[in-house]
């Protein structure tokens, strides 16, 4: 469904220059949901923007849905939606007016546009908010009905570029269920960024991390997290001596990693904790080191970002929400 090589963008800001995306090599197969995962400024809409040809590349080449998105940008436009990261509906018309004139731009009959409003309407839950204008819908709301204008044409291939951002936990899964059903039912192949890394976890089946312009990891959450994370463990003395002394035992145990002591609490990352948790208590106890609490996680996605980056992606999804752009 999309084959890119080699695509950059280089954005001219006064007389510098930016490197948006660096290179982008990515092959997407049909009916596949991928998570496109980076920090701010990474490059994801940008990204997006090229494969969806709303944003030439500097260089570097494209096929979405079968279209080159350079040489032949409408028969790409006409095969794909885009849900962008800014609410796309306007403010004066009501919902299924939006619909249907939008389903007119892609060349239906009025009978048939007004066929398919009602039918992405009941696809998205928005029957009841038909005779709403979009300003008056809430945010969860408003992002359906831009989801429900990306669908319109029914295309086989789905670009959002951020669908849940700043909706309360509530509406993040509503959408998610509706995101989820689109590719049960219909089988549609979904491209999509999100900040919120829980998300990427669960729902999608690959993820891609982008950083500085260029993909840094790609593969399902288990696989990444397995090579690149380790488990956490987490360990509490007590006091700070004791803490100091623990760390230094961590320091020694095989594999560990990105041992921290904060307070009377030590951590680190290990391989595999099942093994290595019971060394290290055993270890701590022949150095004389009392443990009070002792746990350890699986690793999440943010801790496969700091592995590869030695940043949180978490401190800017955190920002992030608390400051939500678009919607
Ligand atoms: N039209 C533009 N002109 C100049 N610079 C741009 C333009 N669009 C994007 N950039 C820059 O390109 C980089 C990538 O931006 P992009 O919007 O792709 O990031 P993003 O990953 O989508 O970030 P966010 O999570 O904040 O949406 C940023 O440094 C941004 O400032
Ligand atoms: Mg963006």
């Amino acid at each position: 469904m999309i084959h890119a090589r080699g695509l950059t963008r280089r954005f001219k800001v006064g007389k510098g220059v930016v490197d948006a995306v660096r290179g982008l090599d990515i092959d997407v197969a049909e009916g596949q949901l991928v998570a496109f995962l980076g920090p701010n400024g990474a490059g994801k809409s940008t990204s997006l923007r090229m494969l969806t040809s709303l944003l030439p590349p500097t260089s570097g080449t494209a096929t979405v849905a079968g279209r080159d998105v350079v040489s032949d940008p409408a028969g790409v436009r006409a095969r794909i939606g885009y849900v962008g990261q800014k609410s796309s509906a306007g403010e004066n018309f009501r919902v299924r007016d939006e619909l249907v004139t939008q389903a007119r731009c892609y060349g239906l009959r009025r009978a048939e546009a007004r066929r398919r409003a009602d039918e992405v309407l009941a696809l998205l839950d928005l029957e009841a908010l038909a005779t709403r204008k979009p300003g008056t819908l809430s945010g969860g709301q408003r992002r359906r009905l831009d989801i429900a204008l990306g669908l319109i044409h029914r295309p086989g291939l789905l670009f959002l570029d951020e669908p849940s951002t700043g909706l309360d936990p509530q509406s993040r899964a509503n959408i998610w269920e509706h995101i989820l059903r689109l590719r049960a039912e219909h089988g549609t192949t979904l491209f999509l960024t999100t900040h919120y890394l829980e998300e990427a976890d669960t729902m999608a089946e690959r993820v891609v991390i982008i950083d500085h312009g260029r993909i840094i990891a790609d593969g399902t959450a288990e696989q990444l997290k397995g090579e690149l994370a380790g488990d956490r463990v987490t360990v509490t003395v007590h006091d700070e001596p004791e803490a100091a002394r623990a760390a230094e035992v961590a320091a020694r145990i095989a594999g560990s990693d990105a041992v921290t002591v904060e307070r009377r609490t030590v951590r680190l990352r290990v391989p595999h904790a099942g093994r290595t948790l019971p060394e290290y208590l055993r270890s701590l106890d022949a150095s004389g080191v009392k443990v009070a609490t002792a746990e350890t996680a699986r690793p999440t996605l943010d801790d496969v970002f700091l592995a590869l980056t030695g940043r949180s992606l978490r401190e800017s999804d955190e920002s992030h929400g608390t400051a939500p752009h678009g919607a």
